[in-house]
């Protein structure tokens, strides 16, 4: 693999980030990155929409929300989805994409971000815990939400 880095969503990428693949199972617990798009497109102040490329390669989707002022601290900083692309899954894609995430939460002075996710084999609990992520709740549809901190820089 290349270097990875972060582009927006943007006219020259959204195609790709539309068609990353999941392997057989995971699509239940990811709404497709054409919802993520339209809703990006609806509510452009808060919400993050960011890709991974790989040399030129779309190699993964996120789709974070930031709302400084939120009433629950928890969902400041969130990650609302995100995915990999099936044939470049367990190569850190996800990480970098969280790190990205963290990162740009950081340079707004906030010191957690949240993940949000559905139990089950084949879902992402054991990434976001590997990463740290510690559960601090249920939404109510029995979502598992999950807090990490993360050191914000001294300015
Ligand atoms: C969850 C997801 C984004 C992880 O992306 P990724 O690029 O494969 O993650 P990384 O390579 O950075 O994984 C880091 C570590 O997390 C853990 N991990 C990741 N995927 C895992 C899996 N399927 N099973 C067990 N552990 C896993 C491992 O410890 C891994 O380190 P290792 O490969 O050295 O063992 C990806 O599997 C995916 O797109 N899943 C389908 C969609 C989805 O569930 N999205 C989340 C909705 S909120």
């Amino acid at each position: 693999m290349n270097a990875l880095h972060l582009e927006e969503l943007n006219a020259g990428n959204v195609a790709a980030a539309n068609t990353l693949s999941l392997k057989p199972g995971q699509d239940q617990f990811v709404a497709p990155v054409s919802h993520s798009i339209a809703e990006a497109y609806v509510n452009q102040e808060s919400t993050w929409p960011r890709v991974a490329v790989d040399g030129d390669t779309v190699v993964g989707f996120l789709m974070g929300n930031f709302d400084e002022d939120a009433e629950n601290e928890l969902f400041r900083a969130t990650i609302l989805r995100m995915n990999v692309d099936g044939d470049h899954q367990r190569q850190g894609v996800g990480t970098f994409l969280v790190n990205a995430l963290a990162d740009e939460a950081r340079s707004r002075g906030i010191d957690e971000i949240t993940a949000v996710w559905e139990e089950g084999e084949l879902g992402p609990g054991q990434f976001f815990r590997h990463l740290g992520f510690v559960e601090v709740g249920e939404t109510e549809y029995g979502e598992t939400i999950g807090k990490l901190t993360v050191q914000v820089h001294a300015q």
